[in-house]
């Protein structure tokens, strides 16, 4: 379809219906909605016992104490167990569980059976380099087997863990491992990244020399992966092949209550200091795997599952590795990036292994369009049934590419709004069910309550805009801020009486639908990834350059939003040469290169109001060529001036 059909169809604002084949035989059907409705923990009740439990829980929901929330109270399981032990117990050990596809071309095949003495070894190894229930391991892994059954045997263990993605910095891994004082990293020599090994464990040395004589360290267990040298301290280094693979495959999964913490994800807030979000057990596994299994309509015995997320963030925990493997899944897993070592490779691997549902960002989408739909038409997509998005709306051309050029102008797009505090899908279509129109995420998942709001609270009526709030306790909420139950409270509870307020802004369109309209807070979207405009005016200050910074999110054709930062330099460093680059590299050095500014703009001066609070929107408009909008509550109203007039200097140098 040429790109001006795909445009014209994007603006018709058509609904597309559930093919009839697919909504006869959906895991889920309209009813679904109504079950829920009438009676919410009987519903979440019902999904939980889908799940093996050591001994059964008592009650469902705890709310006594809101905004602690106690699910499934009295329950015992083990998260591991139910992932994997279970599926070879119920005689599919010989089931794959991955596929996985290195970025070189190498492939290896895990069962079930294999997956389960994988995790046992691994979690006898851990358990060996003295880690015991409750303590916390760092992950900081590519994206390999190891990473999955190192995830799986803490949740064995039951040692919660918190995965740092790869592509974080130093000394982002030390403020994590730091923060939940980790005592022992799991990590690799390194992975293949466009098509060239890159490495990983020098990022671990300076994270724990960084930390020195406080780091919580203990142990670094290293997976070989690229062969390439690695600095060794034996002190605390062991590899992997060595300890894990030495380690006998028999472990007897204990037993945890439904609310022990499975694991802490770092995400950005509206402060420099990124926000520990702890996930516990048996809540967060019941909605993972329920959903996973409704929202993509998973059939065990036929379906091929491919996320292309990365284990480092949350699509990648209840996405890849809890939500599938609870549903007995098989799943491709791959290492790299969508053009190495050809922009068709996605679309190749998913004719090689028959994926039939496939996983993605909306940014990816936009990149694969600009690419070409003739790319994806080499390949033999016709496997694929029910296609997904997350991480940001999905705009109707995207939607429509997508669905017309991978889905072959049949599959229903499920496009899943939720978070890394959320835990699992919260507002989605169902593919057998819904007219799902582009752009919008439609419904609340059954049992969830998402409304929007205005100001005071009260719901908005359909054709109108808001916030967007979670009115019911859910099973795979966050059940705090790691460490700090005040800021817990008061970053999403408090706001309005009883409500989760989940930073977005939404509309209810004339039939009820929600539509995210982004962030309304501090937070961009760079490629569904959130960061904080807060966190890397902070990497900037701190450059010898930079006397002040302000960064805001701008509107980008591919990454939704892209990282625009506004400097005013120290008098000492306005004869430097090239200072855009090196403050771009600062930042990727400080935070990672997904934070790297798009575009560094100097200026003498920055819009602020008389209490000091810089005006983000004004530089929103000047970083996206607008006319700049009401400046009137500045202290000072020339400034916007000062700055447009003075822009000379900006730089896009985008890599
Ligand atoms: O703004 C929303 C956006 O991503 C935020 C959550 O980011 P994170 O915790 O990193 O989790 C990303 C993967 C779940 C939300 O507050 N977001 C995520 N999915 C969507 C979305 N915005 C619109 N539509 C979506 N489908």
């Amino acid at each position: 379809m040429s790109d001006q059909a795909i445009s014209n169809l994007a603006r018709e604002e058509r609904t597309f219906e559930p093919p009839a084949d697919l909504a006869a035989q959906a895991n889920v059907k309209a009813d679904i909605y109504a079950e829920a409705d009438a009676d919410r923990q009987a519903f979440w009740g019902k999904a939980a016992e889908r799940l093996a439990w050591g001994e059964p829980f008592t009650e469902v929901l705890d709310w006594s104490n809101p905004p602690f929330a106690k699910w499934f109270v009295g329950g015992k399981l083990n998260v591991a167990y139910n992932c994997v032990d279970r599926h070879v117990e119920n005689g599919l050990g010989d089931k794959v569980a991955l596929h996985f596809v290195g970025e070189p071309g190498d492939t290896r095949t895990i069962t079930y059976s294999q997956l389960k003495d994988e995790v046992s070894q691994a979690a006898n190894a851990i358990t060996e380099l003295g880690i015991e229930t409750g303590d916390r391991v760092a992950i900081y892994l590519p994206m390999i087997p190891e990473a999955v059954i190192a995830m799986l045997a803490c949740a064995r263990v039951g040692a919660p863990h918190t995965v740092v993605f790869g592509g974080f910095s130093s000394d982002a891994l030390a403020s994590r491992v730091e923060d939940c004082e980790a005592k022992l990293i799991i990590t690799s020599d390194g992975g293949y990244r466009r098509g060239k090994p890159s490495a990983l464990k020098p990022a671990v040395d300076e994270a724990i020399a960084k930390l020195g004589d406080a780091s919580p360290v203990e142990n670094v267990l290293v997976v070989k992966r690229t062969g390439e040298d690695v600095a060794w301290n034996s002190d605390i280094d062991v590899w992997w092949d060595e300890v894990v693979g030495e380690s006998s495959t028999d472990h007897t999964p204990e037993m945890f209550d439904s609310e022990h913490p499975l694991y802490v994800m770092y995400t950005s807030g509206t402060t420099g200091k990124p926000k520990g979000i702890l996930h516990t057990s048996a809540g967060y596994l019941t909605q993972a795997a329920y959903t996973f299994w409704a929202t993509f309509d998973h059939k065990p015995d036929t379906d091929v599952y491919w996320c292309t997320a990365d284990v480092g963030w949350v699509t990648g925990h209840s996405y890849i590795v809890y939500g599938p493997t609870a549903e007995g899944a098989t799943q491709v897993l791959y290492e790299g990036t969508p053009d190495t070592p050809h922009k068709g490779r996605w679309w190749e691997i998913i004719a090689e292994y028959g994926v039939t549902l496939f996983y993605t960002a909306p940014t990816a989408i936009r990149t694969c369009m600009k690419w070409g739909e003739q790319i994806p038409a080499e390949h033999d997509l016709s496997s694929l049934r029910v296609l997904g998005s997350v991480g940001e709306s999905i705009n109707p051309e995207a939607y429509v590419w997508y669905r017309e050029n991978i889905g072959g102008g049949q599959t229903p797009i499920v496009d899943t709004w939720w978070q890394t505090e959320t835990g699992a899908h919260m507002i989605t279509p169902l593919p057998g069910v819904t007219s799902a129109k582009p752009g919008s995420a439609m419904t609340a998942f059954p049992g969830i309550g998402a409304e929007v709001v205005d100001d005071a609270g009260k719901p908005v009526g359909n054709g109108e805009g808001g916030y967007l709030v979670i009115t019911e306790p859910w099973p795979s909420m966050l059940r705090t801020i790691w460490g700090d139950d005040e800021r817990f409270k008061e970053t999403y509870w408090s706001r309005w009486e009883g409500m989760y307020f989940a930073g977005d802004g939404a509309k209810k369109d004339d039939t009820g639908a929600i539509w995210l309209l982004g962030r309304v807070d501090d937070v961009m979207n760079v490629s569904g990834h959130r960061l904080s405009t807060t966190e890397i005016e902070s990497a900037l200050v701190s450059h010898p350059s930079v006397a002040e910074a302000a960064v805001v999110g701008a509107a980008d054709d591919t990454t939704g939003q892209a990282v625009v930062a506004f400097v005013i330099l120290r008098e000492s460093a306005k004869d430097v040469e090239d200072v855009s680059a090196d403050l771009r590299n600062h930042v990727a050095k400080e935070i990672g290169p997904i934070a790297k500014p798009r575009q560094i703009m100097v200026v003498p001066e920055l819009p602020k109001t008389r209490s000091g609070k810089i005006m983000r929107r004004l530089l929103r408009d000047v970083a996206e060529n607008r006319e700049v909008g009401d400046a009137t509550t500045l202290a000072d109203s020339s400034v916007m001036d000062l700055i447009t007039d003075g822009l000379k200097d900006a730089t896009s140098d985008e890599d």
